[in-house]
């Protein structure tokens, strides 16, 4: 099994090396691959320090030239780099797409994502490798491996949606950052955040998706200990869009200005949904003290009840009683 593991992590190498080759070496990938990079404003180094690579429009472009290489069919299919048939013959996931590989810890490549660069609706946006024996996308921070230092010297980690995020960040001189690719947080992505950093500063999609997903998740941000701010970017862009209209010292500016406790973000967004409904208010309420009750730091969680019954108008006493409540109810 050990060997196994071994041989798919060979063969991962081995195909970021070949989609690496097509967008540099190849006419097709340096005039359709390379030059969306740079069309998207991504800078060369940056382009090869993600090890950014493009898979060829062919339904056999890796399969036929890994095969030749002496890789077997059945690791090529166990990896995700290639679907296999009901006759089982096999095929390229990844076809006439931009790939950014995805690395562990220490750096070796676990599986890929791969965009589109078609404007329709119809085709799935990105393409990612399925789960495999190396791959635990649950376990996963996209960028981690190149991000662990920072988060440590600046004691914070930036934690945003996509790989175009963590991209543009690094352009911006803002190492400190990973993505959870588009889901929601999982428990075993914040244990290996909190190994690096306590302070978290959520820098989701200022789009209704974005918004969501910083509600989700982010409590058992708040259950391991973290601390956590929220920032959101204006007019549905997100930290990659941002970057490449206004500059890296407007996104610096932007940082430094704008981020916004947890706690707080979350009792006034939930705040402006009631418009003034008593018992929308009670709901919220409740929600708010729930997600205090998580903290396991008893001086934050009363500093916390303190400025919430500001911020929801009502005494603290009412906020203590149902923290206590859901204690006891927890218990
Ligand atoms: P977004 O829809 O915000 O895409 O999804 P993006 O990162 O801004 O992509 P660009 O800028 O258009 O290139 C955020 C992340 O969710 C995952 C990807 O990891 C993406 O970066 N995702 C999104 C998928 O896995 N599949 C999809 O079809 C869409
Ligand atoms: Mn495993
Ligand atoms: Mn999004
Ligand atoms: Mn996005
Ligand atoms: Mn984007």
């Amino acid at each position: 099994a050990q060997d196994k593991r071994e041989s798919l992590y060979v063969l991962n190498q081995w195909a970021s090396k070949f989609f690496k080759e097509q967008l540099w070496e190849t006419d097709l990938g340096r005039s359709i691959g390379l030059s969306y990079f740079l069309e998207r404003g991504y800078r060369e180094d940056i382009i090869k320090k993600f090890d950014l690579g493009y898979s060829p429009e062919a339904w056999n472009g890796l399969t036929d030239r890994a095969q030749e290489e002496g890789f077997s069919k059945e690791y090529l299919v166990d990896i995700g780099l290639a679907i296999e048939k009901d006759d089982k013959s096999i095929y390229d996931r990844f076809r006439g797409r931009v790939i950014f590989p995805i690395h562990n810890l220490t750096g070796r490549v676990i599986g890929f994502g791969g965009r589109t660069l078609k404007t329709e609706k119809t085709v799935p946006k990105y393409v990612n490798s399925p789960e495999s024996e190396i791959y635990h996308k649950s376990n996963v921070l996209y960028g981690l491996h190149l991000a662990k230092k920072a988060i440590m010297d600046h004691d914070v980690c930036y934690l945003v949606e996509g790989y175009a995020d963590v991209l543009s960040c690094h352009q911006a001189g803002v190492e400190n950052v990973v993505s959870s690719s588009g889901t929601s947080l999982t428990s075993g992505q914040i244990k290996l955040i909190s190994r690096y950093t306590k302070q978290v500063v959520i820098l989701y999609d200022g789009d209704a998706a974005g918004i969501k997903a910083s509600l989700r998740g982010t409590d058992m941000l708040l259950e391991e200990g973290l601390n956590v701010k929220v920032l959101l970017f204006p007019d549905g862009n997100d930290p990659d869009s941002y970057i490449q209209k206004f500059g890296a010292s407007a996104f610096h500016e932007y940082l430094k200005n704008n981020q916004e406790d947890f706690v707080f973000y979350k009792t006034n967004i939930l705040l402006k949904d009631t418009k003034g409904d008593p018992i929308k208010r009670a709901e919220v309420i409740r929600e708010v003290v729930q997600s205090i009750a998580l903290i396991p730091d008893e001086i934050k969680v009363s500093v916390y009840i303190k400025q919430c019954s500001g911020l929801l108008d009502i005494e603290e006493r009412v906020l203590l009683t149902e923290l206590n409540k859901i204690r006891l109810d927890k218990a």
